[in-house]
């Protein structure tokens, strides 16, 4: 599997009116694109409420065989050296893949809440000083199969 090919954003740039800073990685197989991950290096209040700090995607065709889970945790490897000591997390209340996505990586949810984008779980994965979740995995499992 290859890895990540990130494409940084220099925090010296500007960011438009709403928008934050944030890097953006491909997840690829060779020359395959398999899915995307993005890291928000803070939190506007549009984010806070809804779209969290971390936001990913998988192709169809690649989905269920773990990609997402391992993207997810690899990122969040990445997420002290931009201070952060935890992660917000959302799904749609109803995107079970999501959501187990989300715990099996530490995620523990906050609450579920009805935002101007739909009804969100907001999960937070608290880190240590290397990334890793200080979450035990079983206990935050509250999604039913
Ligand atoms: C959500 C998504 C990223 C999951 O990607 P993935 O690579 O298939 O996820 P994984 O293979 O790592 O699976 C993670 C867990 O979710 C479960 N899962 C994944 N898709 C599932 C589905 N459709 N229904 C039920 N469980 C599902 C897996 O079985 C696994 O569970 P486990 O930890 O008990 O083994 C992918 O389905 C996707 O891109 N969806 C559309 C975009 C999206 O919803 N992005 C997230 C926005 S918050």
């Amino acid at each position: 599997m290859g890895r990540a090919t990130a494409t940084a954003i220099g925090r010296s740039l500007p960011v438009g009116e709403g928008r934050v800073h944030a890097t953006h990685w491909w997840i690829v197989d060779g020359e395959t694109y398999l899915g995307a991950i993005d890291l928000r290096h803070y939190l506007n209040a549009f984010l806070l409420e809804g779209g969290g700090h971390i936001g990913y995607s998988v192709r169809p065709s690649a989905r269920r065989r773990g990609l997402a889970s391992w993207a997810l945790g690899a990122v969040l490897l990445k997420a002290p050296a931009l201070g952060l000591d935890r992660v917000l997390l959302t799904c749609d209340d109803g995107n079970v893949g999501s959501a187990r996505t989300i715990e099996s990586n530490g995620g523990v949810l906050e609450d579920v809440r009805s935002t101007e984008t739909g009804v969100k779980r907001r999960y937070w994965i608290t880190l240590d000083d290397a990334g890793h979740s200080h979450s035990s995995m079983a206990a935050t499992r509250t999604v039913a199969s």
